[in-house]
This record gives C-alpha cells, sequence and structure tokens, in this order.
C-alpha cells in the first residue's frame, strides 16, 4: 500500500541526501517529471506534451495513482462502516490521509481537518454554516480585488440575503494588494475577512501573516483561500495564525474531487452542520438526531474515499521534495522566465508583480492584437497547454481593463525548457497571426 501513516512532514527538509529528485539542496525537475506518466504522452502531431497550466490543475505523480489504485483493487470498502478486514483498512487509510494533510499544512490537530471535494466547497461551508449563523443585518465582510470567484460569490450570496455589505482591498497597477486601504477597512470591524494566499491569475503571493494579524487586532476573523499556495510555498497554519485556511486536492498533484478546510477546532465545533445525512450523526429519531463530533459532523454521505487517499499521498509526495525547495525551484524559474520572455518578445504585455520574491509560478500575458483564444489555440498545435479566459477572476480582469489572459503556470515538474517551447510557440502564434515583434 503506497500510503503511509508516517508521512513525512512538508515544511521540513524533505527527503534525504540520496533522493535521485534533489540534487545540491535543489530540486531536478527532469527526474522529477519522470514521475508523471502523462509527461511521457505526445500529441495527436507526435509533439511532446509541454503542460503549462499547472494553476488549472496539476498532474499526477505515480504514487498518486498508485495509491487510488491500490485502494479500489485491494481494499475497496466503505469508511467508518464495515467490521471486516477491508472495511477496518480503508478507514485506516482515510483517516492516515487526513493526518498526512493536517502534517503538510501544520495544523495543530488532524481533528480540525475537514475532507470536501475542493476550495469552493470548503469556502461554501464556512459561508453556510459560520455565515449564517453570525453574519447579520450592516455586518461587513472584507475581500480583495483578486479572488478567484470561488471566495467572492458565496459572500455575495450571504451578504446578499443577511443585508450585509462587503468591501475590496483594491490591488495596485502590478496586482500587489493596498495594505494602507486595507487598513482603513479594518476601521469598520468587518467580522471576517477573506483573500486569497496566492492569486491564481496574477501568482501575487499576499503577506497573509501580517494580514491575518491586523484583521484579528480590528477583531475580524480570517479565512484564507490557499488553492493556489498549497502546491507552490509553505504553509503552515500554526505561524499565519488564521481561522480557516482551505484547499483543494486536484492542484497539489492530488486527484480531482479531494480537498481540505482547516478551521480552529472551538470554531468549527460551534458551527452547525453543513450537509446533513449519514456519517455526520451520533444518533438519529424520527424527530431529531445530535450530531457527530469534528471532522465527521461536517462530512455526510459517503466521501470520495479514493480521492482524500490520494490527498494523502500527494502530501506525503510533496513533504519529501520538501516544500521550501519546491518554492526556490519556481522561484528560479520564474526569474529565468519573465527576463527571457520580455526579451524574445519585447511587444508581449505580462501582467502581475515582476519580482519573484512575491510571485508565484504563474505568467498571465498578452501578445498585442490577439486575441487569448487564438493564442492558446495555436499553442496547442505547437504541443504548449495554457490557459486562456478570465480564470475565474472577472473582477480582477475588469479592474486591469483587460477582457482575458493567457496563462502559464509551473509546478514542480516545470522545467526551463518548458518556458523555451513557450517562447518557441508565442514565435509560431505571431507568425500564424502575421505579428512581428520588435
Ligand atoms: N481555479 C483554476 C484556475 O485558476 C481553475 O485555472
Amino acid at each position: 500500500m503506497t500510503v503511509t501513516s508516517e508521512p513525512t512532514t512538508a515544511i521540513g527538509a524533505g527527503a534525504g541526501a540520496a533522493d535521485p529528485r534533489i540534487r545540491d539542496g535543489r530540486l531536478v525537475p527532469e527526474v522529477i517529471r519522470a514521475e508523471f506518466p502523462i509527461l511521457a504522452t505526445t500529441n495527436a502531431s507526435g509533439r511532446p506534451l509541454v503542460y503549462l497550466d499547472s494553476a488549472s490543475t496539476s498532474q499526477k505523480p505515480q504514487a498518486v495513482i498508485d495509491a487510488m489504485d491500490t485502494y479500489y483493487r485491494e481494499y475497496n470498502a466503505n469508511v467508518h462502516r464495515g467490521i471486516y478486514e477491508i472495511g477496518e483498512r480503508s478507514t485506516a487509510a482515510y483517516e492516515a490521509a487526513r493526518t498526512s494533510v493536517a502534517r503538510f499544512i501544520n495544523a495543530p490537530d488532524r481533528h480540525e481537518i475537514v475532507f470536501t471535494r475542493n476550495a469552493t466547497e470548503a469556502i461554501n461551508l464556512v459561508a453556510y454554516s459560520w455565515g449564517r449563523k453570525n453574519i447579520a443585518r450592516g455586518d461587513v465582510i472584507v475581500l480583495t480585488e483578486m479572488e478567484h470567484h470561488a471566495n467572492l460569490v458565496p459572500w455575495q450570496i450571504l451578504v446578499q440575503e443577511k443585508d450585509a455589505d462587503l468591501e475590496f482591498i483594491p490591488i495596485t497597477d502590478d496586482g500587489v494588494l493596498r495594505l494602507d486601504v486595507f487598513e482603513v477597512l479594518l476601521r469598520l470591524k468587518p467580522r471576517l475577512v477573506a483573500f486569497t494566499h496566492v492569486s491564481n491569475t496574477l501568482g501575487t503571493i499576499n503577506p497573509v501573516a501580517e494580514m491575518t494579524r491586523m484583521a484579528h487586532e480590528a477583531g475580524a476573523l480570517v479565512l484564507i483561500d490557499g488553492a493556489q499556495a498549497v502546491p507552490h510555498v509553505p504553509v503552515d497554519v500554526q505561524a499565519i495564525d488564521a481561522d480557516f485556511y482551505v484547499f483543494s486536492g486536484h492542484k497539489m498533484l492530488a486527484p480531482t474531487g479531494s480537498g481540505a478546510l482547516w478551521g480552529r477546532r472551538q470554531l468549527l465545533e460551534s458551527m452547525p452542520p453543513f450537509l446533513a445525512g449519514g456519517e455526520m450523526i451520533r444518533e438519529v429519531h424520527l424527530r431529531r438526531s445530535d450530531f457527530n463530533e469534528i471532522p465527521w459532523k461536517f462530512e455526510a454521505g459517503t466521501p470520495d474515499i479514493a480521492a482524500e487517499i490520494g490527498l494523502g499521498a500527494a502530501a506525503d509526495y510533496l513533504g519529501a521534495l520538501g516544500m521550501g525547495r519546491v518554492r526556490e525551484h519556481e522561484r528560479e524559474l520564474l526569474s529565468y522566465a519573465l527576463p527571457a520572455l520580455a526579451a524574445a518578445h519585447p511587444d508581449l504585455a505580462l501582467y502581475g508583480p515582476m519580482d519573484p520574491g512575491i510571485r508565484g509560478g504563474v505568467i498571465p500575458f498578452n501578445i498585442p492584437g490577439i486575441h487569448p483564444h487564438d493564442v492558446a489555440q495555436v499553442l496547442d498545435r505547437t504541443g504548449v497547454a495554457v490557459r486562456a479566459g478570465h480564470h475565474c477572476t472577472m473582477p480582477l480582469h475588469e479592474r486591469l481593463d483587460l477582457p482575458a489572459t493567457a496563462r502559464a503556470s509551473f509546478n514542480v515538474y516545470t522545467t526551463r525548457a518548458d518556458i523555451d517551447a513557450l517562447i518557441a510557440g508565442i514565435a509560431e502564434v505571431k507568425r500564424v497571426f502575421g505579428v512581428f515583434g520588435a
């Protein structure tokens, strides 16, 4: 069985010196790539896949595929129910995955990890359960202009229902949050401040610990959307000191349908259930029920067992690489990519902070005169996969006065050769559309 009950820590040094994926303290993406079967495939024209859409969803290593495969082949059974060997094995693996996830983000208590389908479901859980109990008429919730729709729409629905208000921390033209304005907004005494850790569109890494401290001083609770952070930077929820931290599994090498909400024990215990049914109860009578303890109080019905076991395997996999090294790998790649793109294509419009020290591996761009969908389509012919559109951040695009962007994004398996393929692919796009850069 690939699932381990003693996962390595993500925040520490990771694997030992003998690991071929690490050389001189650095990740070797060329070696890591070999563990991702899909990266050995080619497109219909025989071109190798250059996958630069990891912010949308990451590829999965063999270790994660094996963890799910082994579950289905060897011990497929429901959790917390079967009093027989494979049922007990399934429950043990599912709960071991929870322990791996808790260690991955340094949660103080594994019972504070609620498995969800993704970050979106986790935010909806908090908006529905905590929000409907605690938000009242006239209350203020502070968000930012760079939020993914997942951390915007649930709050819009809540404030409309409660006649409460939303306020937004603005961004600079470079895509950095205006903390001076945040300080002013905090004078409104918001009940909650919710913001992304890393922007899925611009790559901006927000100063989450500082923002949490500011919000707490003003008496607000803090929810952080970590969907684009957990795959790329070390995350320590105790050091950040927020109240809720949510993320999806599928962007951190884990299967779709996996994800988690971390919340402080007292908060989770004080919140009413989100979904109701089996598993989340202790006792059911015809006219009333008693609810289970956390985290199971929030895990109604049969969960996506295989996916969460895969999430545990992904947390162990990243932990063995060491999240500090993952971050350094992507920072170096960005330091290579940004000037290389600008030098090869001076006409290219690049967005987001240009300092790799405050930016993750995400590069939104436009080629003047060519729609990003056309850019992505021609790039695809060269084997390069990027996302085009508004990336679920329409308000951010409105703020930057952009209908859409093309976006290249990295992960542990991304190499300089991938960046070179993007640069060559952009030249091909310009050739096809008759645009010749300076
Ligand atoms: N949230 C994902 C992205 O940014 C889908 O592409």
